[in-house]
């Protein structure tokens, strides 16, 4: 019965055989030269299996620390029988910085981050200057960064590290632009009554002015 547990996780699942090396998309989907989308922060999966099921032409990792739902999602990932999404566990600054070939991310999803509210915490926030730097450097040519947050205060913060980093394009993105199922997390602010802004950037030619 164990046994089969492991295995039944093992096929969603990511482990690099070398966490000080960088990889490359192929390390992760091998043989496959298929957009490689990233969402950082993955939860307990759902947004990952959805759009992993409705977009076959593409490859998904998710990345998430804690390991319960690391599992979870690795177990979702294999009963669905998709080959095009995996799940790594680890710290999404490192995977951005040091892990993941530079230039190869299509799409960046960073959905209800934790927003740490109190000033004594904002260091914490993922959303900085050295960040968008790397994230810069990983995204593919044309590639974008899509971010959710139910935080006004987290949302104006990341704007304006944005703005200030200066070369992300803004795009206008409403719900129903294009297919992008509501993540967990998502579901429940909802629930509750909170309402969710959104920022679409685009890694382009062209830079904000
Ligand atoms: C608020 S939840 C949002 C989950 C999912 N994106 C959603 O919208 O339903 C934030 C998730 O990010 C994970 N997380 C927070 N900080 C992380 C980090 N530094 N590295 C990897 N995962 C992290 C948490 O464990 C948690 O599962």
């Amino acid at each position: 019965m164990g046994k089969v547990k492991i295995k039944n996780v093992q096929a969603g699942l990511f482990v690099p055989a070398d966490y000080f090396s960088r990889l490359r998309k192929a390390d992760i989907f091998p043989n496959e030269d298929k957009p490689l989308e990233v969402d950082l922060g993955c939860g307990d999966g759902a947004f990952l299996v959805a759009m992993a099921r409705e977009f076959p032409e593409r490859n998904f990792l998710g990345v998430e620390r804690l390991l319960g739902r690391v599992r979870k999602v690795a177990r979702d990932i294999t009963r669905a029988g998709l080959t095009n999404a995996k799940v790594l566990r680890l710290e999404s600054k490192y995977t951005i910085e040091w892990l993941l070939e530079k230039n190869s991310i299509s799409r960046l999803h960073l959905l209800c981050p934790d927003p740490w509210p109190k000033a004594r915490h904002h260091e914490r926030r993922l959303v900085q200057q050295d960040f968008l730097h790397s994230l810069w450097d990983s995204l593919a040519p044309e590639s974008e960064f899509l971010f959710k947050t139910d935080h006004d205060e987290y949302f104006d913060w990341v704007r304006y590290e944005v703005e200030q980093f200066g070369k992300f394009s803004m795009i206008p993105w409403q719900d129903g632009d294009f297919f992008y199922p509501k993540t967990d997390f998502q579901l429940l602010w909802e629930s509750q009554g909170k309402r969710l802004q959104s920022l679409r950037c685009k890694k382009g030619t062209s830079h904000m002015g």
